[in-house]
């Protein structure tokens, strides 16, 4: 991609991950992206120096509450939350879990969630299973299974005067798919019911942004953008003050401290926040407070992505033995295809054999993959692009997948 403002220099940012030299095609970022080298030696050098738990009165235990301080702000940044609201946590199913648990000591027999069949099933069965225990009814969002999409209209008659929660994805990890999440948000919000936003896929695409989704919870995981293998709920401090959680006695009360369990990973943390701040310099030219430079860099993310992605997209679909599942108006740079005669699995060890990483199977997308009837044969292959990728490497994957034949 060409350099310039408001462009990225792919070949600046390609420098910045060791793991590129290995020479594969990563079009497996919506399983979990590469990390650069300064997350890397932000782990590293948090290990190497005294830390110690939070709360004692030396310095070692001051370095572990600004590890604390600084990955919550770093979150914020990101998904234009407040830092007071930030909860951090080993992944974002564990944090759902916990946050449906202590929502659903708030719902009484006979009141309603809405959960959606595009969403992973971390956005789906804590919900559904919580709401059994309570005697809550489960109303389903159906996917157009032409479109990929989840239309907002089908809203209006799930959701009632007893609706207390509504879930939904901001972008699907099966078919890109990003819903109108605003447009559903505030039918959820007439009737005084929460939101739960998962966006674990969206967020190394878009920039996220709390108030203009609606959302009440964003949920993301650092290891979806060149971060390490931590998750973060992000919520409005008084809410979450509202919210009564599972916990140890001795453990701080306080919010956001109150939801997280145990002695977190600090030196992960470290890393948290120097992967913020690497979407953040991916705009070389960009300047402001780190919000600002994450706006101006998402930006140029999306316009690479959604170039290449593009040219993918339109490629996949002209091939005969190939169908790409879906067809979303507003998308990330992911899409899922079969190829005719073939299993997923085969598919994939192919594209491996081509030195392309993709996945295959149902991404934990499952009541959207039993939807599209796909999952009785191996579900589909997933690609997905992210900022790192470049036009010969989907000059390569078209190449393999136009070459791939039943055997
Ligand atoms: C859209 C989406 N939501 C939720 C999850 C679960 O995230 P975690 O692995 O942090 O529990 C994933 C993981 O792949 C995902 O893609």
């Amino acid at each position: 991609m060409s350099t310039g403002a408001g462009r990225l220099d792919v070949a600046r940012l390609r420098g910045l991950f060791p793991a590129l030299a290995d020479g594969y095609v990563h079009a497996d970022g919506p399983a979990g992206s590469l990390v650069p080298e300064t997350v890397a030696h932000a782990v590293g050098t948090a290990m190497r120096m005294p830390i110690a738990n939070r709360g004692g009165v030396f310095p070692a235990s001051g370095r572990a509450e600004a590890l604390v301080t600084g990955a919550r702000a770093a979150v914020a940044d990101l998904v234009g939350g407040r830092s007071g609201g930030v909860v951090l946590g080993a992944n974002m199913t564990t944090l759902t879990y916990a946050m449906a648990r202590a929502l659903a000591r708030t719902w009484r027999p006979g009141d309603d969630i809405v959960v959606s069949r595009l969403d992973h099933d971390a956005n789906v069965r804590p919900w559904v299973q919580l709401a059994a225990s309570v005697g809550v009814e489960v109303r389903w969002a159906e996917v157009d299974i032409e479109t990929g999409e989840l239309p907002a209209w089908q809203y209006a008659d799930l959701i009632g005067r007893r609706t207390r929660l509504v879930a939904v994805t901001a972008a699907s990890n099966a078919l890109g798919t990003r819903p109108d999440v605003a447009g559903i948000a505030a039918q959820a919000h007439a009737v005084g019911a929460l939101v739960y936003v998962d966006a674990v896929h969206a967020a190394p695409h878009v920039l996220l942004d709390k108030r203009s989704l609606g959302a009440d919870f964003v949920a993301v995981s650092a290891y979806k953008w060149c971060g390490p293998h931590v998750g973060a709920v992000v919520a409005d401090p008084d809410l979450l003050g509202y919210l009564r959680p599972d916990k140890l006695v001795p453990s701080s009360d306080k919010v956001p401290e109150r939801f997280e369990t145990g002695t977190p990973p600090f030196e992960l943390y470290a890393g948290v926040s120097a992967a913020v701040d690497h979407l953040a310099g991916l705009c070389g030219d960009a300047v402001g407070t780190r919000r600002e430079r994450l706006r101006a860099s998402m930006a140029a993310v999306a316009r690479h992505e959604g170039d290449l992605f593009e040219w993918l997209d339109q490629a996949l679909r002209a091939m005969r033995h190939v169908q790409v599942l879906g067809r979303p108006e507003r998308s990330t740079p992911t899409l899922s295809f079969t190829v005719a005669g073939m299993r997923p699995r085969q598919v994939a060890a192919e594209l491996a054999r081509a030195g392309i990483c993709a996945w295959d199977g149902d991404f934990y997308a499952r009541e959207l993959f039993d939807a599209l009837g796909v999952n009785e044969t191996g579900g589909a292959v997933r690609l997905g692009l992210m900022h790192y990728n470049t036009a010969d490497e989907v000059g390569r994957i078209i190449d393999a997948v136009a070459a791939l034949r039943p055997r």
